[in-house]
């Protein structure tokens, strides 16, 4: 079976309805898709789908878009926790489920069954290259990685990363999608761990954290001096708040385990902060304290 050309995706499957997988879908609706987002969890579809509302309602009062764009654009969009019902109509699934291999292997596997045999299969991870779940298919080449940046709705990046076995049909497909959803594909021949632009990041949080642990500076004044030497949106620590101190802390395991480099390991500061749960801006506590509606506090 061919893939589908570009002109022939109509609808689009997101697995996962964390920050990531929910704004990816509200992407894809914006610009025209019908969308299903896809959880196990109720209580994740659920406030995903208010912090859509929201966030459309907020573009509707900048006047950003009109009111009946962003209620055409939400009908666009369905919540489920029923995968093969979602599965049976997609033409194109990105996957943005949890970071664990064995999970998402599973997920691999299932969607291949459950989806048309021209459905491309595309996963959101930074940590997990296609070639490692698209073995679990029998369609190797309509299996590749599209990776968002966080907030998904904002960054306009799209990295798309062909594996060994990854056809050119799909590649093509992928980048006219990212065209289409007006995000700006970077496309990378070969697999490496971290892509392109995490790679770039990793480096520059680790000399961040490292400066911290050695007490050269304090992490809001380090935050600073990438803000306002730099020009960067944001700081490293900031940063790390908006992603998630338990994705900081997994990518650095995962990259631990593969290399067997104690220097790969998740420096001491974050393991601290993940043990304790005060993962970032989702917990009200990582780097810096937020308040309920998301706002920082301190230090
Ligand atoms: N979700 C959706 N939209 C958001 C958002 C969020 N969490 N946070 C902010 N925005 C949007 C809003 O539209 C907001 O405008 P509005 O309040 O008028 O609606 C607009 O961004 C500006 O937000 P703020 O005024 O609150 O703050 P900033 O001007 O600092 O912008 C930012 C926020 C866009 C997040 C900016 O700080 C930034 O670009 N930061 C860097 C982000 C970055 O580096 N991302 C990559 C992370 S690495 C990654 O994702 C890899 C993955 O593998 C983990």
């Amino acid at each position: 079976m061919a893939e589908p050309e570009i002109e022939n995706i109509k609808n689009i499957l997101v697995v996962g309805a964390g920050a990531m997988g929910s704004q990816i879908g509200l992407v894809c609706a914006m610009a025209g898709y019908a969308v299903a987002v896809q959880d196990i969890s109720s209580e994740m579809l659920e406030k995903a789908q208010k912090q859509l509302a929201g966030r459309m309602d907020r573009n509707v009062e900048k006047e950003r878009m009109t009111r009946q764009e962003a209620d055409e654009a939400l009908a666009r969009l369905t919540f489920t926790t029923d995968l093969e019902d979602a599965a049976k109509d997609a033409d194109f699934v990105i996957e943005a489920a949890v970071e664990k291999l064995d999970i998402k292997r599973e997920l691999f596997r299932k969607l291949d069954e459950i989806t048309p045999d021209h459905t491309i299969l595309a996963t959101n991870s930074s940590t997990i290259e296609s070639s490692r779940v698209a073995d679990a298919t029998d369609r190797p080449d309509r299996v590749c990685n599209m990776h968002f940046f966080n907030p998904a709705l904002v960054m306009k990046c799209v990295e798309v990363v062909r594996n060994p076995g990854t056809s050119d049909a799909t590649i093509e497909a992928t980048v006219a999608l990212t065209e289409k959803i007006n995000k700006s594909p970077v496309l990378l021949n070969r697999e490496i761990p971290g892509f392109v632009a995490n790679r770039i990041l990793h480096a520059l949080a680790n000399e961040a954290i490292s400066l911290y642990e050695n007490d050269v500076a304090s992490f809001k004044d380090i935050d600073t001096a990438c803000r306002t030497a730099l020009g960067h949106p944001m700081g490293p620590f900031e940063l790390m708040d908006l992603t998630g101190i338990d994705i900081a802390h997994d990518v650095r395991m995962v990259k631990y385990e593969r290399s067997g480099d104690e220097n790969d390991r998740p420096k001491r500061s974050i393991v601290e902060r993940y043990e304790r749960g005060d993962l970032g801006r989702k917990t009200g506590k990582g780097w810096y304290t937020y308040d309920e509606a998301g706002k920082r506090v301190s230090p």
